[in-house]
């Protein structure tokens, strides 16, 4: 069967083959693996289904058909508050079917630790472009619950320097606090800063030491932007720390 390339990926090769899509293996399988399983097991339609390594050594996920928001220009659909509302709902669900589970060991839950428009498949529901899944869950770890929401924040609202009214994004930070029903969120706007810290020295460590795909990232601008990012998000907390309380 024919193999073609998938665009909107930035570090990893995949390619589509009939219904499935095939990624890279790495460290993270086995534990991406059972994490897809136990999702599919509970039945939750918002992740791919893990089917095994291929003869090339390749993870197989399951297609997931649909419209995936890596574009820098998107419709107007996928950022509208009813998209924010479903990607919120959405984490929440896999949130509450990790927590408590040996996968998640000591932490509150599992993380998916990138949740990005770039890693959502949307597609139309009743006329309306929604969120319907993630894909990309190598990144995947035990981990707190106001992680993932922080980065939802940071990724969906495009937190940085192209944002004009910040009183909106502050309102829709609330929305989506409010959403995940987040008890504790005086820490929301430092996991944020956090996150975009990491983001920015992960990759800059990681070209430095000759990782390509991060050499490509930091070609692509990807270190300054995300930089760009925390000082905007640093100066401008207060109303966004002012919207959460
Ligand atoms: N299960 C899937 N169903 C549909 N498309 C997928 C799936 N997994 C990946 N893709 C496509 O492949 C691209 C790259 O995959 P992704 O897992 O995000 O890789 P990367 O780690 O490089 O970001 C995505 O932007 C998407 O277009
Ligand atoms: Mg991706």
């Amino acid at each position: 069967m024919c193999e073609s390339s998938l665009p909107g990926g930035l570090v990893n090769h995949v390619v589509r083959i009939g219904a499935t899509v095939r990624r890279p293996a790495s460290s993270s399988t086995r534990f991406v693996a059972d994490l897809l399983k136990l999702l599919e097991a509970s039945g939750w339609p918002g992740a791919p289904r893990y089917r095994g390594i291929d003869e090339k050594g390749r993870e197989v996920l399951t297609y997931l058909d649909g419209h995936v928001a890596w574009q820098p220009r998107q419709p107007p659909d996928v950022y509208s508050d009813e998209s924010l509302l479903r990607v919120t709902q959405l984490v929440r669900e896999f949130h509450d079917l990790t927590a408590g589970t040996e996968l998640a060991g000591s932490h509150e839950v599992v993380c998916h630790n990138d949740l990005a428009p770039k890693n959502t498949i949307y597609r139309p529901v009743s006329g309306v472009l929604s969120p319907v899944a993630f894909i990309d869950w190598d990144l995947a770890a035990p981990g707190a619950r106001i992680h993932d929401v922080a980065h939802v924040c940071w990724q969906y609202l495009g937190l940085g320097p192209s944002i004009e009214d910040v009183s909106e994004a502050a309102r829709r930070l609330r929305l989506i606090a409010d959403t995940y029903e987040l008890v504790d969120r005086r820490d929301l706007v430092s996991v944020i800063l956090w996150w975009q810290d990491r983001c920015w020295r992960g990759i800059e460590a990681a070209a430095d030491s000759g990782d390509l795909a991060m050499i490509r990232l930091r070609e692509a601008g990807v270190v300054a932007d995300v930089q760009q990012a925390y000082q905007w998000v640093f100066e401008h907390r207060a109303p966004m720390d002012r919207a959460l309380r």
